[in-house]
Protein backbone atom coordinates (compact mmCIF):
# COMPACT_ATOMS: atom_id res chain seq x y z
CA UNK A 1 0.00 0.00 0.00
CA UNK A 2 1.30 3.51 -0.89
CA UNK A 3 -0.68 6.21 1.17
CA UNK A 4 -1.15 8.39 -2.14
CA UNK A 5 -3.57 5.64 -3.31
CA UNK A 6 -5.61 5.77 0.02
CA UNK A 7 -5.46 9.93 -0.64
CA UNK A 8 -6.69 9.15 -4.09
CA UNK A 9 -9.06 6.77 -3.40
CA UNK A 10 -10.40 9.08 -0.59
CA UNK A 11 -10.60 11.85 -3.27
CA UNK A 12 -12.33 10.12 -5.82
CA UNK A 13 -14.88 9.69 -3.01
CA UNK A 14 -14.23 5.36 -2.12
CA UNK A 15 -14.77 4.36 1.22
CA UNK A 16 -11.69 2.95 2.62
CA UNK A 17 -11.44 -0.75 4.04
CA UNK A 18 -10.61 -0.74 7.49
CA UNK A 19 -7.37 -2.58 6.73
CA UNK A 20 -6.49 0.63 4.86
CA UNK A 21 -7.39 2.78 7.66
CA UNK A 22 -5.44 0.97 9.64
CA UNK A 23 -2.36 0.67 7.57
CA UNK A 24 -2.61 4.96 7.49
CA UNK A 25 -2.93 5.55 11.29
CA UNK A 26 -0.67 2.69 12.58
CA UNK A 27 2.13 4.17 9.39
CA UNK A 28 1.36 8.26 10.25
CA UNK A 29 1.28 7.22 13.88
CA UNK A 30 4.87 5.80 13.78
CA UNK A 31 6.25 8.90 11.42
CA UNK A 32 6.42 6.63 8.52
CA UNK A 33 3.88 8.33 6.65
CA UNK A 34 4.70 12.19 6.36
CA UNK A 35 2.20 15.62 7.75
CA UNK A 36 2.35 16.22 3.92
CA UNK A 37 0.43 12.85 2.65
CA UNK A 38 -1.68 12.50 5.94
CA UNK A 39 -2.64 16.27 5.34
CA UNK A 40 -3.60 15.68 1.89
CA UNK A 41 -6.03 12.51 2.79
CA UNK A 42 -7.68 14.05 6.11
CA UNK A 43 -9.01 17.35 3.34
CA UNK A 44 -10.08 14.44 1.42
CA UNK A 45 -12.08 12.99 3.53
CA UNK A 46 -13.30 16.52 5.08
CA UNK A 47 -14.61 17.34 1.60
CA UNK A 48 -15.72 13.64 0.31
CA UNK A 49 -17.12 12.52 3.78
CA UNK A 50 -16.16 9.29 5.80
CA UNK A 51 -18.87 6.21 6.19
CA UNK A 52 -20.05 5.02 9.30
CA UNK A 53 -18.07 2.08 9.13
CA UNK A 54 -15.15 4.19 8.44
CA UNK A 55 -15.52 6.84 11.48
CA UNK A 56 -15.90 3.73 13.55
CA UNK A 57 -12.58 2.41 12.21
CA UNK A 58 -10.89 5.12 12.75
CA UNK A 59 -12.15 5.71 16.51
CA UNK A 60 -10.92 2.30 17.29
CA UNK A 61 -7.25 2.97 15.62
CA UNK A 62 -7.16 6.39 17.06
CA UNK A 63 -7.69 4.51 20.44
CA UNK A 64 -5.63 1.75 20.16
CA UNK A 65 -2.76 3.47 18.67
CA UNK A 66 -1.65 3.86 22.28
CA UNK A 67 -2.63 2.08 25.56
CA UNK A 68 -6.01 1.57 26.86
CA UNK A 69 -5.50 2.38 30.65
CA UNK A 70 -7.47 0.39 33.39
CA UNK A 71 -7.54 1.63 36.75
CA UNK A 72 -7.58 -1.27 39.21
CA UNK A 73 -6.00 0.23 41.62
CA UNK A 74 -9.44 2.59 41.93
CA UNK A 75 -12.29 1.86 43.80
CA UNK A 76 -14.15 4.91 42.29
CA UNK A 77 -16.07 4.70 39.49
CA UNK A 78 -14.40 6.77 36.72
CA UNK A 79 -16.06 9.49 34.74
CA UNK A 80 -14.94 12.51 32.60
CA UNK A 81 -16.29 15.49 30.69
CA UNK A 82 -15.00 16.65 27.34
CA UNK A 83 -16.61 19.80 25.46
CA UNK A 84 -16.03 19.83 21.62
CA UNK A 85 -14.36 23.31 22.37
CA UNK A 86 -15.28 26.82 22.73
CA UNK A 87 -14.28 30.38 23.86
CA UNK A 88 -13.99 31.00 27.61
CA UNK A 89 -14.53 27.63 28.20
CA UNK A 90 -12.59 26.53 31.28
CA UNK A 91 -14.93 24.36 33.19
CA UNK A 92 -13.02 21.28 33.02
CA UNK A 93 -10.82 23.35 35.95
CA UNK A 94 -13.82 23.37 38.27
CA UNK A 95 -15.64 20.42 37.46
CA UNK A 96 -12.93 18.32 38.06
CA UNK A 97 -12.11 18.54 41.39
CA UNK A 98 -15.69 19.26 42.48
CA UNK A 99 -16.66 16.09 41.12
CA UNK A 100 -13.60 14.54 43.05
CA UNK A 101 -14.81 15.72 46.29
CA UNK A 102 -18.15 13.75 45.61
CA UNK A 103 -17.02 10.56 45.11
CA UNK A 104 -15.61 10.07 41.47
CA UNK A 105 -12.22 9.23 40.12
CA UNK A 106 -11.34 12.07 36.76
CA UNK A 107 -8.48 10.91 34.75
CA UNK A 108 -8.86 13.46 32.41
CA UNK A 109 -6.93 13.67 29.02
CA UNK A 110 -7.40 16.86 27.59
CA UNK A 111 -6.25 18.57 24.11
CA UNK A 112 -4.69 22.24 23.25
CA UNK A 113 -6.15 25.37 21.54
CA UNK A 114 -7.94 24.09 18.37
CA UNK A 115 -8.48 27.06 15.98
CA UNK A 116 -10.26 29.82 17.84
CA UNK A 117 -11.07 27.57 20.21
CA UNK A 118 -8.89 27.16 24.03
CA UNK A 119 -7.63 24.19 25.15
CA UNK A 120 -7.49 22.95 28.98
CA UNK A 121 -3.49 21.90 28.66
CA UNK A 122 -2.69 25.76 27.83
CA UNK A 123 -5.09 26.71 30.59
CA UNK A 124 -3.32 24.78 33.23
CA UNK A 125 0.04 25.20 31.50
CA UNK A 126 -0.73 28.94 32.30
CA UNK A 127 0.09 28.13 36.29
CA UNK A 128 3.68 27.89 36.64
CA UNK A 129 5.27 24.76 36.73
CA UNK A 130 2.38 22.76 35.91
CA UNK A 131 3.38 19.88 33.88
CA UNK A 132 0.55 18.31 31.30
CA UNK A 133 3.02 15.93 30.38
CA UNK A 134 3.26 12.93 33.17
CA UNK A 135 4.39 9.73 32.54
CA UNK A 136 2.00 6.80 33.02
CA UNK A 137 2.77 6.26 36.25
CA UNK A 138 2.91 9.96 37.80
CA UNK A 139 -0.71 10.22 35.79
CA UNK A 140 -1.72 6.70 37.51
CA UNK A 141 -0.40 7.91 40.90
CA UNK A 142 -1.88 11.33 40.95
CA UNK A 143 -5.57 9.87 39.83
CA UNK A 144 -4.84 7.65 42.84
CA UNK A 145 -3.73 10.30 45.32
CA UNK A 146 -6.23 13.44 44.33
CA UNK A 147 -9.13 11.40 42.77
CA UNK A 148 -8.25 13.04 39.65
CA UNK A 149 -4.96 14.17 37.18
CA UNK A 150 -5.25 16.33 34.42
CA UNK A 151 -3.24 15.78 30.96
CA UNK A 152 -2.91 15.79 27.24
CA UNK A 153 -2.24 13.12 24.98
CA UNK A 154 1.24 11.73 25.01
CA UNK A 155 3.20 8.95 23.05
CA UNK A 156 1.80 6.35 24.90
CA UNK A 157 -1.70 7.54 25.64
CA UNK A 158 -3.91 8.41 22.70
CA UNK A 159 -0.35 9.58 20.34
CA UNK A 160 -2.72 9.59 16.83
CA UNK A 161 -4.84 12.19 18.47
CA UNK A 162 -1.81 13.67 19.46
CA UNK A 163 -0.40 14.59 16.21
CA UNK A 164 -3.49 14.66 14.19
CA UNK A 165 -4.87 17.22 16.75
CA UNK A 166 -2.26 19.33 15.67
CA UNK A 167 -1.88 18.66 11.87
CA UNK A 168 -5.74 19.37 11.71
CA UNK A 169 -5.58 22.62 13.52
CA UNK A 170 -2.96 23.60 10.80
CA UNK A 171 -5.04 22.25 7.94
CA UNK A 172 -8.37 23.63 8.38
CA UNK A 173 -9.75 20.23 8.52
CA UNK A 174 -11.21 20.60 12.47
CA UNK A 175 -14.73 21.05 12.13
CA UNK A 176 -15.97 17.85 10.86
CA UNK A 177 -17.97 15.19 12.74
CA UNK A 178 -16.02 12.22 12.02
CA UNK A 179 -12.58 13.87 12.65
CA UNK A 180 -14.35 15.23 16.06
CA UNK A 181 -15.62 11.85 16.84
CA UNK A 182 -12.39 10.02 16.67
CA UNK A 183 -10.45 12.83 18.49
CA UNK A 184 -12.14 12.87 21.32
CA UNK A 185 -13.49 9.50 21.86
CA UNK A 186 -10.05 8.11 20.98
CA UNK A 187 -8.81 9.83 23.93
CA UNK A 188 -11.82 9.75 26.16
CA UNK A 189 -12.23 5.57 25.90
CA UNK A 190 -8.12 5.20 26.47
CA UNK A 191 -8.71 7.11 29.88
CA UNK A 192 -10.19 3.94 30.95
CA UNK A 193 -13.32 5.80 32.40
CA UNK A 194 -16.85 3.91 33.08
CA UNK A 195 -18.95 7.14 32.14
CA UNK A 196 -18.42 10.63 29.94
CA UNK A 197 -20.19 13.58 30.01
CA UNK A 198 -20.13 15.35 26.83
CA UNK A 199 -20.42 19.11 26.06
CA UNK A 200 -21.45 19.91 22.79
CA UNK A 201 -21.10 23.01 21.81
CA UNK A 202 -23.44 25.04 19.43
CA UNK A 203 -23.38 28.87 17.60
CA UNK A 204 -21.31 30.94 16.37
CA UNK A 205 -18.34 30.00 18.90
CA UNK A 206 -18.30 26.48 18.40
CA UNK A 207 -17.31 23.73 15.47
CA UNK A 208 -21.18 23.82 14.76
CA UNK A 209 -22.81 26.48 13.95
CA UNK A 210 -26.32 25.32 14.70
CA UNK A 211 -28.50 23.08 16.38
CA UNK A 212 -29.21 20.17 14.36
CA UNK A 213 -25.69 19.60 13.36
CA UNK A 214 -24.43 19.65 17.18
CA UNK A 215 -27.44 17.57 18.11
CA UNK A 216 -26.14 15.18 14.83
CA UNK A 217 -23.00 15.26 16.36
CA UNK A 218 -24.10 14.68 20.13
CA UNK A 219 -25.39 11.29 18.70
CA UNK A 220 -22.73 10.21 16.75
CA UNK A 221 -20.07 10.66 19.89
CA UNK A 222 -22.81 9.02 22.20
CA UNK A 223 -23.61 6.58 19.98
CA UNK A 224 -19.54 5.71 19.78
CA UNK A 225 -19.21 5.24 23.66
CA UNK A 226 -22.43 3.45 24.28
CA UNK A 227 -21.09 1.13 21.70
CA UNK A 228 -18.45 0.62 23.74
CA UNK A 229 -19.87 -0.22 27.00
CA UNK A 230 -19.90 3.48 28.43
CA UNK A 231 -22.45 5.44 30.31
CA UNK A 232 -22.47 8.77 28.33
CA UNK A 233 -24.94 11.33 28.36
CA UNK A 234 -24.66 14.37 25.81
CA UNK A 235 -25.49 18.36 26.58
CA UNK A 236 -25.83 20.50 23.83
CA UNK A 237 -24.90 23.91 25.24
CA UNK A 238 -24.89 27.46 24.07
CA UNK A 239 -21.95 28.97 22.00
CA UNK A 240 -23.37 31.88 20.88
CA UNK A 241 -20.72 34.01 23.47
CA UNK A 242 -17.72 33.34 25.33
CA UNK A 243 -18.78 31.44 28.43
CA UNK A 244 -17.88 33.60 31.55
CA UNK A 245 -16.72 37.02 31.47
CA UNK A 246 -12.78 35.92 30.81
CA UNK A 247 -10.76 34.45 27.82
CA UNK A 248 -7.56 34.07 27.86
CA UNK A 249 -5.02 31.43 29.33
CA UNK A 250 -4.30 32.67 32.36
CA UNK A 251 -7.12 34.84 33.16
CA UNK A 252 -9.70 31.67 32.41
CA UNK A 253 -7.83 29.85 35.27
CA UNK A 254 -8.17 32.72 37.05
CA UNK A 255 -11.83 33.30 36.71
CA UNK A 256 -12.11 29.25 37.49
CA UNK A 257 -10.34 29.66 40.38
CA UNK A 258 -12.16 32.35 42.02
CA UNK A 259 -15.38 30.39 40.59
CA UNK A 260 -13.80 27.45 43.10
CA UNK A 261 -13.60 30.07 45.78
CA UNK A 262 -17.53 30.42 45.63
CA UNK A 263 -18.29 32.85 43.13
CA UNK A 264 -21.26 31.08 41.53
CA UNK A 265 -22.38 33.92 39.73
CA UNK A 266 -23.45 33.97 35.62
CA UNK A 267 -23.24 31.27 33.11
CA UNK A 268 -19.65 29.87 33.75
CA UNK A 269 -21.02 28.62 37.00
CA UNK A 270 -24.27 27.56 36.08
CA UNK A 271 -22.28 25.03 33.29
CA UNK A 272 -20.22 24.07 36.02
CA UNK A 273 -23.11 22.97 38.26
CA UNK A 274 -24.62 21.10 35.88
CA UNK A 275 -21.71 19.32 33.79
CA UNK A 276 -20.47 18.45 37.47
CA UNK A 277 -23.81 17.30 38.31
CA UNK A 278 -24.39 14.90 35.66
CA UNK A 279 -20.51 13.46 36.60
CA UNK A 280 -22.32 12.04 39.44
CA UNK A 281 -25.13 10.91 37.71
CA UNK A 282 -23.50 8.91 34.97
CA UNK A 283 -21.25 7.50 37.94
CA UNK A 284 -24.30 6.36 39.73
CA UNK A 285 -22.67 7.57 42.67
CA UNK A 286 -25.79 10.10 42.73
CA UNK A 287 -29.46 9.23 40.91
CA UNK A 288 -31.67 12.55 41.97
CA UNK A 289 -30.47 15.30 40.04
CA UNK A 290 -31.25 18.58 42.11
CA UNK A 291 -29.48 16.71 44.80
CA UNK A 292 -26.21 15.64 42.63
CA UNK A 293 -26.18 19.84 42.10
CA UNK A 294 -26.23 20.54 45.76
CA UNK A 295 -23.65 17.92 46.35
CA UNK A 296 -21.46 19.37 43.70
CA UNK A 297 -22.32 23.08 44.90
CA UNK A 298 -21.52 21.95 48.43
CA UNK A 299 -18.23 20.59 47.28
CA UNK A 300 -17.56 24.26 45.92
CA UNK A 301 -18.85 26.67 49.09
CA UNK A 302 -17.18 24.23 52.02
CA UNK A 303 -14.48 25.21 49.89
CA UNK A 304 -12.93 20.95 49.48
CA UNK A 305 -13.23 21.72 45.61
CA UNK A 306 -10.56 24.08 46.08
CA UNK A 307 -8.22 22.18 47.93
CA UNK A 308 -9.03 19.48 45.80
CA UNK A 309 -7.55 21.77 43.09
CA UNK A 310 -4.61 23.05 45.38
CA UNK A 311 -3.56 19.52 45.71
CA UNK A 312 -3.65 18.58 42.06
CA UNK A 313 -1.48 21.55 41.45
CA UNK A 314 1.14 20.47 43.53
CA UNK A 315 1.01 17.01 42.59
CA UNK A 316 2.03 18.05 38.96
CA UNK A 317 4.47 20.78 39.63
CA UNK A 318 2.64 23.51 39.73
CA UNK A 319 3.00 26.72 42.25
CA UNK A 320 -0.30 26.00 44.10
CA UNK A 321 0.45 29.82 45.59
CA UNK A 322 -1.50 30.73 42.75
CA UNK A 323 -4.84 29.63 44.57
CA UNK A 324 -4.08 32.49 47.11
CA UNK A 325 -2.07 34.75 45.01
CA UNK A 326 -3.70 35.24 41.47
CA UNK A 327 -0.48 37.72 41.22
CA UNK A 328 1.72 34.87 40.24
CA UNK A 329 -0.22 33.66 37.36
CA UNK A 330 1.33 35.52 34.03
CA UNK A 331 -0.62 38.80 33.43
CA UNK A 332 -0.58 40.75 30.43
CA UNK A 333 1.80 44.22 31.01
CA UNK A 334 -0.48 46.84 29.49
CA UNK A 335 -4.38 47.30 30.36
CA UNK A 336 -7.02 48.82 28.54
CA UNK A 337 -10.63 49.24 27.97
CA UNK A 338 -11.91 48.83 24.17
CA UNK A 339 -15.28 51.10 24.64
CA UNK A 340 -18.47 50.82 22.59
CA UNK A 341 -19.05 53.12 19.81
CA UNK A 342 -22.80 53.10 19.64
CA UNK A 343 -25.58 53.04 22.61
CA UNK A 344 -28.10 49.48 22.32
CA UNK A 345 -28.54 46.23 23.84
CA UNK A 346 -25.69 43.56 23.29
CA UNK A 347 -27.81 41.66 20.46
CA UNK A 348 -25.08 39.06 19.20
CA UNK A 349 -21.06 38.64 19.52
CA UNK A 350 -18.97 36.80 16.88
CA UNK A 351 -17.53 34.32 19.35
CA UNK A 352 -15.37 32.78 17.06
CA UNK A 353 -13.54 36.15 16.31
CA UNK A 354 -13.45 37.03 20.07
CA UNK A 355 -11.04 34.07 20.32
CA UNK A 356 -9.36 34.63 17.06
CA UNK A 357 -8.37 37.91 18.58
CA UNK A 358 -7.19 36.57 21.87
CA UNK A 359 -5.20 33.82 20.14
CA UNK A 360 -3.53 36.87 17.62
CA UNK A 361 -2.50 38.99 19.98
CA UNK A 362 0.02 36.27 21.22
CA UNK A 363 -2.53 34.19 23.49
CA UNK A 364 -2.61 31.42 21.12
CA UNK A 365 -0.23 29.47 18.99
CA UNK A 366 -0.19 30.28 14.91
CA UNK A 367 2.16 27.30 14.41
CA UNK A 368 2.66 23.77 17.03
CA UNK A 369 6.30 25.81 18.01
CA UNK A 370 4.99 28.90 18.81
CA UNK A 371 5.49 29.71 22.59
CA UNK A 372 2.03 31.34 23.91
CA UNK A 373 2.18 34.65 26.40
CA UNK A 374 -0.04 33.54 28.90
CA UNK A 375 -0.85 36.64 29.83
CA UNK A 376 -2.81 37.89 27.17
CA UNK A 377 -6.43 37.65 27.48
CA UNK A 378 -9.88 39.76 27.63
CA UNK A 379 -12.47 40.75 30.18
CA UNK A 380 -15.82 40.40 28.55
CA UNK A 381 -18.00 43.34 30.32
CA UNK A 382 -21.05 43.62 27.68
CA UNK A 383 -23.01 40.39 27.13
CA UNK A 384 -25.76 39.39 25.21
CA UNK A 385 -28.74 41.35 26.53
CA UNK A 386 -27.23 43.75 27.91
CA UNK A 387 -27.82 47.51 27.68
CA UNK A 388 -24.74 49.47 26.79
CA UNK A 389 -23.68 53.28 26.41
CA UNK A 390 -21.79 54.73 24.06
CA UNK A 391 -18.26 54.72 25.42
CA UNK A 392 -19.01 52.10 27.48
CA UNK A 393 -16.14 49.21 28.10
CA UNK A 394 -17.53 46.14 26.16
CA UNK A 395 -14.12 44.30 27.33
CA UNK A 396 -11.01 45.07 29.01
CA UNK A 397 -8.06 43.84 27.32
CA UNK A 398 -4.74 42.52 28.89
CA UNK A 399 -1.95 42.11 26.72
CA UNK A 400 1.96 43.05 26.18
CA UNK A 401 2.10 43.98 22.68
CA UNK A 402 0.91 47.60 22.08
CA UNK A 403 1.45 47.32 18.29
CA UNK A 404 -1.50 45.40 17.80
CA UNK A 405 -3.82 47.38 19.47
CA UNK A 406 -6.07 49.53 16.93
CA UNK A 407 -6.57 46.86 14.91
CA UNK A 408 -7.95 44.51 18.09
CA UNK A 409 -9.83 47.49 18.77
CA UNK A 410 -11.52 47.45 15.53
CA UNK A 411 -11.79 43.39 15.22
CA UNK A 412 -13.52 43.62 18.87
CA UNK A 413 -15.93 46.73 18.01
CA UNK A 414 -17.38 44.81 14.79
CA UNK A 415 -17.38 41.56 16.42
CA UNK A 416 -20.01 43.23 18.73
CA UNK A 417 -23.85 43.87 17.10
CA UNK A 418 -25.73 46.60 19.48
CA UNK A 419 -29.21 47.00 18.35
CA UNK A 420 -32.37 49.30 19.71
CA UNK A 421 -34.40 46.05 20.73
CA UNK A 422 -33.47 43.74 23.56
CA UNK A 423 -33.10 40.75 22.07
CA UNK A 424 -34.31 37.02 23.92
CA UNK A 425 -32.71 35.32 26.37
CA UNK A 426 -30.41 32.75 24.89
CA UNK A 427 -30.67 29.59 27.01
CA UNK A 428 -27.13 27.71 28.09
CA UNK A 429 -27.91 24.56 28.17
CA UNK A 430 -30.60 23.29 25.09
CA UNK A 431 -30.45 19.79 25.49
CA UNK A 432 -29.91 17.10 27.61
CA UNK A 433 -29.68 13.43 25.28
N1 LIG B 1 -11.93 18.40 21.17
C1 LIG B 1 -11.10 17.39 20.77
O1 LIG B 1 -10.47 16.75 21.60
N2 LIG B 1 -10.98 17.14 19.47
C2 LIG B 1 -11.66 17.82 18.53
O2 LIG B 1 -11.53 17.51 17.37
C3 LIG B 1 -12.52 18.86 18.93
C4 LIG B 1 -12.64 19.13 20.28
Amino acid sequence: MRPQDLIEKKRDGGELTSGEIAWLIRGYTADEIPDYQMAAWLMAGFLNGLSDAETQTLVEEMLHSGVVLEHNHISEPKVDKHSTGGVGDKTSLVIAPAAAVCGVAVPMISGRALAHTGGTLDKLEAIPGFRTNLSLEEFRDVLKRCGLALIGQTKEIAPADRKLYALRDLTATVPFPPFICASIMSKKLAEGIDGLVLDVKSGNGAFMKDADNARRLAGMLAGIGRRMGKQVVALITDMNQPLGRWVGNAVETFEAIETLKGNLKGDFAELCLELAAQMLLVSGVETDHSVAIERIRNSITSGQALERFRMVIEAQGGNPRVIDDPKLLPQGRIMKNILSDRSGYVSAIETDEIGRIVMDWGGGRRRLEDTIDYGVGLYIHAKIGDRILMGDPLVTAYYNDESKFDAMKDRVRCAYSVSPAEPLPLPLIKEIL
